[in-house]
């Protein structure tokens, strides 16, 4: 459930909302959904940015009892997010974590386990986004992925792999900028 307070805070982003790349409304709702409709309880978001889809995975996340880790390297976003994620009530559960996607995910624990993963940071790096998370991932976690239509040649690797993997069921939905839904036989 989205709370008059964060409807708020959401509508405010909104309108920089392509000065930051956030997801669109559509695209954050299906999410917010999916995460309830999968109860999913341990999410890594790859590109944090002002915090706009992670306030909808989060706000996902309280009704799961779930946690949020998600990745960015760019300070100032950061600051913001944080801020973003105070005024919604939901920084409790989210770790921001700075630095290098990449970095960070070969850095979760070996034995940790991922059941939902938002990738929306350099396209030409999802395929490696995909490689590392795969590894968390047992039956019947989810990975999804934005821009899939709007950047088709930056991510063609990535789509090409995970359509290939016969440990996947993948389908690409048609939200503005393209969303991949996977789900890990
Ligand atoms: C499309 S925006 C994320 C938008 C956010 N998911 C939303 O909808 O509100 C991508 C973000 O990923 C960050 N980013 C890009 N490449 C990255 C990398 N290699 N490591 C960490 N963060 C990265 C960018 O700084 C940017 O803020």
């Amino acid at each position: 459930m989205i709370d008059r307070t964060t409807e708020v805070v959401l509508k405010k982003l909104e309108e920089t909302q392509h000065d930051f790349w956030n997801i669109s409304r559509s695209t954050a709702n299906f999410l917010n959904m999916l995460i309830k409709m999968v109860n999913a309880k341990n999410v890594v978001e790859v590109g944090t940015s002002n915090g706009y889809s992670g306030i909808w995975l989060a706000k996902a996340l309280k009704e799961t009892g779930g946690h949020l880790t998600t990745i960015e390297y760019y300070e100032k976003r950061i600051v913001l997010a944080q801020a973003n994620f105070k005024s919604c009530g939901v920084a409790d559960i989210i770790d921001i974590k700075q630095g290098s996607a990449i970095d960070i995910l070969e850095e979760i624990p070996e034995s940790e386990i991922i059941d939902f993963a938002f990738i929306d940071a350099n396209k030409a790096q999802y395929i490696d986004y995909f490689r590392i998370i795969d590894r968390h991932m047992k039956s019947g976690a989810i990975i999804t992925a934005d821009n899939i239509t709007s950047h088709a040649e930056k991510v063609k690797s990535f789509v090409d792999a995970i359509q290939g993997n016969k440990n996947y069921q993948v389908e690409i939905l048609d939200l503005p900028a393209g969303l991949l839904v996977a789900r890990k036989n």
